[in-house]
């Protein structure tokens, strides 16, 4: 069978690294797709930056529409990140026909509930495991793994480059502002970073979880948010001293009223095991009626942990383009015809 041809959007972090794994485990890929995965084109902002992947046989340009339109193009795959442009691209491409993967949480928080709905109405699929918690397969998880519960509760650390910098903070005493540097340099933190060390990056995440888990629709803006900008290397020391652990969290519950959704930091007794989840690492606790806790741990960013996420999303698209459009896996646990308020 020929290859799927896919697009990409975004050459930076997450692009090179989905150019690279899908390079290196592209035999394995094939294998689980029943299809193997091409990638034909790419947009980047420069593209004759030097880069850490390799790009020969792939056509470059500086214009996304440019992809999005190209008809060879099956799949766009957007990873460049920002949401006005990107949420154009991403409906012009399922107005296309073609299917969208994307790793950009704050497009689906704020945008999602047009866009899944307009993919539905058009038949593609938008799939957006890269959105949460870096290389953690949580969407799955909950829309498929724990299907058969009532979720009743979630909460976690998802936000990778926070818990780096308070994890450095305290382990060895460095400065907010240089561990925060040092996340940019690695490719953590978004280009905006306050949106990671003011808590909205962790909202954009929550809301989407929130969604999965309670079928309500996206609501980023009934979050409440608190970032970490105004923790400081004695509030951590002294937490450790008390035996607690500062950790920025997620949280979601399922309230008699409605549902509760916030991001703050928080005070977690050092013998939990979330208490211990450092670094640039996520992990995510979901309570379901039947299964009781479960706790989800992983990279929350990165260039391959996030494509880990996004090729996984790619397989699962070259899966459905031989499914009857009908029986495919539902892009959110609600209906678009629901989309009236929920009370948050
Ligand atoms: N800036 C994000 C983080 C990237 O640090 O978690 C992954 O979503």
């Amino acid at each position: 069978m020929t290859p799927v041809k896919i697009g990409i959007l975004g050459l930076g972090t997450v692009g090179c690294g989905t150019v690279n794994v899908l390079a290196r485990n592209g035999t394995d890929i094939a294998g689980r797709a029943g299809r193997g995965i091409e990638v034909v084109a790419a947009a980047a902002r420069d593209i004759e930056r030097e880069r850490d992947c390799d790009t020969s046989g792939i056509r470059l340009t500086t214009d996304p529409g440019v992809v999005v339109d190209d008809p060879e193009v099956e799949v766009v795959v957007e990873l460049m990140g920002g949401t006005e442009t990107a949420r154009d691209l991403v409906l012009r491409a399922i107005d296309a026909g073609k299917h969208v993967v994307t790793a950009n949480k704050a497009m689906i928080a704020l945008y999602g509930n047009e866009i899944f709905e307009r993919a539905h109405a058009r038949g593609v699929m938008v799939a957006f495991e890269a959105a949460v918690a870096g290389g953690i397969p949580i969407i799955k998880a909950i829309r498929e793994g724990l299907a058969g519960n009532r979720i009743e509760w979630l909460a976690g650390i998802i936000n990778g480059t926070g818990n780096f910098i308070l994890t450095e903070m305290r382990d060895k005493g460095r400065d907010f502002e240089d561990v925060l540097a040092e996340a940019q340099s690695l490719g953590y933190a978004e280009a905006d970073p306050t949106f990671d060390v003011e808590g909205i990056d962790a909202a954009h995440k929550l809301a989407i979880l929130a969604s999965i888990a309670f079928g309500i629709p996206l609501q980023f803006d009934r979050v409440a948010v608190e970032g970490i900008s105004g923790i400081t290397r004695e509030d951590v020391s002294f937490a450790a001293e008390l035996g607690y652990r500062i950790k920025h969290l997620g949280i979601a519950r399922r309230m008699d009223n409605g549902y509760e959704l916030r991001v703050h930091p928080t005070l977690i007794p050092e013998r939990r095991l979330i208490a211990n989840v450092d670094g640039v690492m996520n992990a995510v606790l979901v309570q379901g009626d039947a299964v009781g806790p479960t706790l989800y741990y992983g990279a929350g960013a990165g260039a391959e942990a996030t494509a880990s996420a996004v090729v996984a999303d790619l397989v699962d698209v070259v899966r459905a383009l031989t499914t009857d459009p009908e029986n495919r896996v539902p892009h959110l646990a609600f209906q678009p015809d629901a989309l009236s308020d929920h009370p948050v």
